[in-house]
Order: C-alpha cells, then sequence, then structure tokens
C-alpha cells in the first residue's frame, strides 16, 4: 500500500483530522507508524478520554469489549494480549475480571501506555499486574506468552495492509494452542485508505492473511457502535 501523502489523495479523505495542519504534517514528515504514535500522543495529551474513541463511550465501550471476549470464551484463567490498549478503555475491564498477571497491553504511544498505567493506580486494579509496553507488531512478546486471547479493538481500522499482514503472522506465534486472535476491521470492497490513519479492508482479504499464517479465519457478526465487523483467526 502506497502512503505517500499529497493533496489529491488527502482530497479523497474522510477523517476530520486530515484537515488540520498539524496531524497531517506528521503524516508527510515522518514514517506512518511514528506518525500515528505521535498523532496519539497528541490526542491524548489534549484529551485523554477522547483520545482513542469517543469520550461519551468511555464508561460503556470497555464493557462491551469484555463482554464480547467472554462470548468468545474468556475467562479468569486465560491470558490476553490487547493489541493497540491505548489509555487503558478496555483494561480497566479486563484487568480486574482477569486472575493476576494475566493482562498484556500493548500501543505504539508512550502517551498513551503511561495514561493507562496511572489510571490503574488511581482504581485500584494496578495490584492485579497488568503489564503495558510499547510495541508495534507483536515481535519479541514471546516471553509474555503464550496467550489463550489476542484482542485488537480499532486497530487494524487504522494501520496499512504491510502492518496488518506483519501483525497477524506474529499473532500466529504468541497463540496458545486453539488460542483466538480476534479484531475488528472498516468493510470495504478492497484494502484501502480512507484517511491519515483509517483503513477499510475486506473479509476476504484479511482471513486470507491469518490462513497464509496457518490460522484459520472466519468473519462473525458481531458488530460496534462504529459499524466496525470483526474476524477471529484460531489456530489449530
Ligand atoms: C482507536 S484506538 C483503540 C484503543 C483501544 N483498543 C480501545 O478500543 O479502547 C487505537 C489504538 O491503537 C494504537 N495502535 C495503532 N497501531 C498500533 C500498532 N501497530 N501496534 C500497537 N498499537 C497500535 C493507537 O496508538 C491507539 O492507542
Amino acid at each position: 500500500m502506497d502512503l505517500k501523502i499529497t493533496d489529491a489523495v488527502v482530497a479523497k479523505f474522510k477523517d476530520k483530522d486530515s484537515a488540520k495542519p498539524r496531524f497531517r504534517k506528521l503524516y508527510e514528515e515522518r514514517p506512518f507508524l511514528e506518525a500515528y504514535a505521535e498523532h496519539t500522543n497528541l490526542r491524548v495529551k489534549d484529551n485523554p478520554k477522547g483520545a482513542i474513541g469517543r469520550e461519551d463511550e468511555w464508561e460503556t465501550h470497555g464493557k462491551l469489549q469484555l463482554e464480547f471476549m467472554i462470548k468468545e470464551g474468556l475467562r479468569p484463567h486465560h491470558t490476553l494480549l490487547d493489541v493497540g490498549c491505548g489509555v487503558g478503555r478496555a483494561a480497566r475491564r479486563f484487568v480486574p475480571y482477569l486472575e493476576a498477571a494475566n493482562y498484556v497491553g500493548i500501543d505504539i504511544s508512550q502517551g498513551a501506555l503511561d495514561y493507562a498505567i496511572q489510571l490503574a493506580a488511581d482504581e485500584g486494579w494496578e495490584q492485579k499486574g497488568p503489564v503495558f509496553l510499547i510495541n508495534s507488531d507483536l515481535a519479541g512478546l514471546e516471553d509474555h506468552g503464550p496467550f489463550n486471547f489476542i484482542w485488537a479493538h480499532s486497530v487494524m481500522t487504522h494501520l496499512p495492509s504491510q502492518q496488518v499482514e506483519v501483525m497477524i503472522k506474529n499473532a500466529a506465534t504468541l497463540l496458545a494452542e486453539n488460542g483466538r486472535f480476534a479484531f475488528t476491521y472498516k468493510p470495504g470492497d478492497k484494502p484501502k485508505r480512507t484517511g491519515l490513519k483509517q483503513f477499510a479492508f475486506d473479509s476476504a482479504y484479511l482471513i486470507a492473511l491469518g490462513e497464509k499464517a496457518g490460522l484459520k479465519g472466519e468473519a462473525i457478526p458481531q458488530q460496534w457502535p462504529a459499524g466496525q465487523r470483526t474476524i477471529r483467526l484460531t489456530k489449530r
């Protein structure tokens, strides 16, 4: 996927941030992931509870994610890797539910992780031993795994195809036997960029990436408030 930012490319974008010079500049001047990490840092500084989703969903969305993962089979004794955990909107639900030391959250934004770590202390769930790490592609996490579940809510929606492919490949090596990697995506007729950090994919493409990594893939009916769809990849 070509990630060059030009006027013609931006003219077709539908996101609000591409009209804001301080955000657009990041993607013009830096490699994609570095730009995106700084984008998140800036948004966390502006408004932490509105930086990674709608502020009015702060209380409800993490709960929704926990309920979904319980439906997927998550139980307190399982290990969970929360990819793109952001400021801890879902961690504050997952961590109290899981047994101690069973949660790892990763993100590319140090600002987001710092907020999540502080939130854990303020809300009293740090004693359950959540681990928060900077990581962009799931590489080098073997010492923290294997994981029964890997979950990425609203992350593939923000990544180009080359990143998505690496993440799925590395997830396959981190999953325990019969482990599941579930993630949301924005549906489109083919892989395409629709904003500075907005991307759409078709389910067949994502399932094929899973199969290439040795995982059984399926689209599942769960939908999310912002219209995202869900894919489940299972280690056979
Ligand atoms: C829209 S937010 C969703 C946050 C969280 N999953 C939730 O739903 O509450 C996306 C998050 O993913 C992070 N992110 C994006 N690309 C990532 C990558 N390659 N690896 C790890 N985190 C990433 C962003 O920094 C941001 O915090």
